[in-house]
């Protein structure tokens, strides 16, 4: 097996981020991994440059991911077949919202052999019923994808502050082999840093679940900080989500596990980390100080960036309800219904409570 060339898609906060990680370990393992990384950037004009442009002469994404430098290796390219031109590995990292539009570009212009790894949170919801992304990428792009996931806020992880991460991953049916083809160990050695700690399993179902429905979860957070009933109310509602995570998992997707959800950096903690400060919680908390709708305080707090819990939630309320489930989540619908019906925030704790007792 030739060096393993490395392509990440997306280059966003979290994008950025994990492209750093990666062209950091592609630089320290030249048997294994091509030192440059191409990183597809969507391309944007920053103060009339193209921010390609910038991030290749700096070695700074000056919009998403400001004063954090770059590794050289790390190439910003704005056009996608050209970054995944004889790419072995694609490490998809976009908001998922644009993920569909993304593969339909990609099908036909990648190596039959690559691999993936999707480090998005969030699902797709179709005539397939509640798809987990990296079953999507599986099914419209024909290759194997893992997930990663974990406790991991974006600009603590570029400043290497350390952390935790999970990355699932099983190995595909025409596996050429160890030392032939990716498997746990490369997956290990590309995102594994002194300051990011990575755990491999097998449990591609779970960590992803857990990843998309915890931002749900810091929207209620959100809602009850900026109502300012303080830790007793956000601890409440992590609870109450907590749960409906591990029932839907169990509900939706029986190949997950549940000790992943409290063991792995991907449930619990990731859980605990996205509630305390995460973008999806800020934004739930401007909500409540201000009456601005999610679109608004998205658009006026985050600069470009996304709180991925504003689609979720919608893409979970319209799956329980195609399959008459909505009442035994009454959180997940609680904030759907405060974020899209415009119900009082005030009322989550009856919202919450009166479903209960109906079950
Ligand atoms: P982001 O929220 O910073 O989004 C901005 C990115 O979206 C930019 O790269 C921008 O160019 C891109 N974009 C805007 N319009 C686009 C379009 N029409 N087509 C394609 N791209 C477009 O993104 P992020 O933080 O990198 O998040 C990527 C994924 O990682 C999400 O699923 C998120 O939930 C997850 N994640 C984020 C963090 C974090 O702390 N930021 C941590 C872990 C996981
Ligand atoms: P936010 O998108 O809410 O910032 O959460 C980031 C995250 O996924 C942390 O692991």
């Amino acid at each position: 097996q030739d060096p393993y060339k490395v392509c990440v898609i997306g280059s966003g906060n979290w994008g950025t981020t994990i492209a750093k990680v990666v062209a950091e370990n592609t630089n320290n393992y030249p048997q294994l991994f091509q030192s440059k990384v191409d990183m597809w950037v969507f391309q944007e004009q920053i103060d009339g440059r193209n921010l390609t442009d910038i991030i290749n002469t700096q070695h700074e994404n000056v919009k998403y991911l400001p004063n954090i430098k770059l590794p050289e290796n790390l190439v910003a390219n704005p056009s996608l077949l050209d970054a995944v031109n004889d790419a072995d590995i694609l490490v998809f990292n976009i908001p998922h919202q644009f993920l569909p539009r993304i593969v339909q570009q990609l099908k036909g212009n990648i190596k039959k052999t690559a691999r993936a790894i999707s480090c998005l949170k969030g699902f797709e919801v179709g005539k397939n019923g509640v798809q987990l992304l990296s079953d999507y990428i599986t099914d419209q792009l024909d290759i194997q994808c893992g997930a990663l996931s974990g406790a991991n806020l974006a600009p603590e992880v570029a400043l290497e502050h350390w952390s935790e991460t999970t990355v699932a991953y099983n190995l595909p049916f025409d596996y050429r082999g160890e030392g032939k083809d990716v498997d746990h160990k490369v997956l290990k050695a590309l995102f594994h840093r002194p300051y990011f700690h990575v755990s491999v399993i097998d449990d591609v179902a779970g960590v992803s679940i857990a990843g998309a429905l915890k931002n749900v979860v810091a929207l209620g957070c959100g809602f009850v900080e900026g109502l300012g009933w303080g830790n007793n109310a956000s601890a409440a509602i992590q609870r109450v989500g907590l749960g409906e995570i591990i029932k839907f998992g169990q509900m939706f997707f029986p190949e997950s596990k549940v000790e992943t959800y409290y063991k792995e950096s991907a449930g619990v903690a990731d859980l605990i980390t996205t509630c305390s400060g995460g973008r999806n919680v800020r934004v739930a908390k401007m909500m409540a100080e201000t009456g601005e709708s999610a679109e608004y305080c998205e658009k006026n707090l985050l600069n470009g960036q996304s709180a991925q819990g504003i689609i979720t939630c919608k893409e979970v309320y319209e799956w329980l309800s195609t399959c008459d489930k909505l009442d035994e989540y009454p959180l997940f619908t609680a904030v759907y219904r405060i974020v899209y019906e415009g119900l009082p925030m005030k009322n989550l704790p009856d919202m919450i409570e009166e479903l209960e007792y109906f079950n």
